[in-house]
């Protein structure tokens, strides 16, 4: 274990550099209400029952899909079950935090929200049905996570949906007199595509106008894809390229973004590689194929009893913000409480919103979720 700088001079350390690049602005300027969001994407290894809901504002129920003729949802029995299962128990809790529940997903059909979003009476037939499922099991609000829009047309059409379920969650709302149901969305960790061919932009005055916030997916920017060499999966910083958590919400910013809308992705897993030399092991060794873990993916509580069981040495780059580990050849790019909190002093220095994990349960006792909750706090 490599703990040679405590947390607090880490934090001071950081703090210096927000002053030296990083567009400060008063913090103590009304705002509205953090969001410490966390998706769940397993409730039944992961029961909403262990949540420590004093961690978390917002609990996302991952995922639901619309079918693919009517672009409605089709809920079987025990996926009812689960739902209902999932809100009562989370209102229960105390505190109870927001809930809400995710559409799409990271392995779900992107073609299927392109033609949803492509015509008005599939776009109704959709926000119609998300709002009923939001009603009849008592969620909160509702999340789109579409990855991704592919061409500058579905960021058109994706403008227009968001309009048009804003106008609708306003409708019902006064018509119901019920609180507005949320809205927000899981979107690329910059405001741009600028490493594909097709270039394409997220509609960034729509999200202002229509959405409560966007979930910036700050994370998976290196992984076993490439695994010719290691790189740390969620850099805040990278001095050699413009894929880092910095550049991702500067992008946003730039665009237009209102701060308030912006609420930092943190992932509670690694990414592991093995090394083609162990005695090369900084960030962008050159490796040989993926690491332990399905795909090269550890959540954080397998990374720490790799590190423990391995005897790992553990290293928290500066440079990046993120933390790494290697015992022998494997090594694993991820963060830690530290580098997780940070980051949290990042995301405010900015003056965004909040931060929100993927994914409830593979955290470690709460360690990173504890000390991020912490963290903000400290902060304001
Ligand atoms: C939810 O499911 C769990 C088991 O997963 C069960 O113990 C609990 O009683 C259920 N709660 C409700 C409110 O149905
Ligand atoms: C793998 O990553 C390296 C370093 O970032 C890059 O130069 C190379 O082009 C990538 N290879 C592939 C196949 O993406
Ligand atoms: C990063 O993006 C900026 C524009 O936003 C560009 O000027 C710069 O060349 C990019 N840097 C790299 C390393 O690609």
């Amino acid at each position: 274990m490599a703990a040679l700088v405590t947390y607090f001079q880490l934090f001071s350390i950081l703090h210096i550099v927000f002053f030296l690049t990083v567009p400060t602005r008063s913090v103590v300027m009304a705002s509205p209400p953090a969001v410490k969001g966390a998706y769940s994407s397993d409730p039944t290894t992961f029961p909403p029952s262990a949540v420590d809901t004093s961690l978390f504002t917002h609990i996302y129920y991952a995922f639901l899909m619309p079918t693919y003729v009517t672009y409605k949802f089709d809920i079987s029995s025990s996926t009812a079950l689960e739902l209902s299962n999932f809100t009562t128990t989370l209102r229960q809790k105390n505190p109870p935090p927001a809930t809400l529940f995710s559409i799409g997903g990271g392995g779900s059909d992107s073609n299927l929200f392109s033609r949803m979003a492509s015509k008005p009476t599939s776009r109704k037939a959709f926000i119609t049905s998300a709002m009923e499922v939001a009603r009849k099991f008592n969620f909160d609000g509702m999340d789109l996570d579409w990855e991704y829009p592919s061409t500058p047309k579905d960021m058109k059409n994706l403008a227009r949906l968001f309009k048009e379920w804003r106008r609708a969650i306003d409708i019902e709302a006064k018509a119901t007199s019920r609180a507005p149901l949320l809205l927000t969305a899981a979107v690329y960790f910059s405001v741009d595509f600028f490493l594909d061919a097709v270039y394409r932009k997220f509609p960034v005055r729509s999200i202002n106008q229509n959405l409560d916030w966007v979930n910036v997916m700050c994370y998976d920017y290196h992984g076993g894809w490439n695994t010719s060499f290691t790189g740390a999966p969620a850099a805040l910083y990278d001095s050699k390229s413009n894929v880092s958590t910095s550049y991702g919400l500067g992008s946003w910013i730039e665009a237009g973004a209102d701060r308030t809308k912006l609420v930092m992705g943190l992932p509670l897993y690694g990414r592991t590689w093995q090394l083609k030399d162990p005695n090369f092991h900084e960030i962008g060794s050159a490796a040989v194929a993926v690491g332990p873990g399905d795909a090269g993916v550890l959540t954080f509580v397998e990374v720490e009893e790799f590190n423990k069981k391995n005897g790992a040495v553990i290293i928290h780059d500066m440079d990046s913000v993120s933390t790494y580990s290697y015992a022998g050849t494997t090594w694993v790019g991820y963060d830690d409480d530290i580098t997780a909190t940070l980051k949290i002093g990042f995301a405010q220095a900015l003056g965004i919103r909040g931060y929100f994990f993927w994914a409830l349960g593979s955290d470690s006792q709460w360690k990173i979720s504890r000390q991020a909750s912490r963290a903000w706090i400290l902060g304001e």
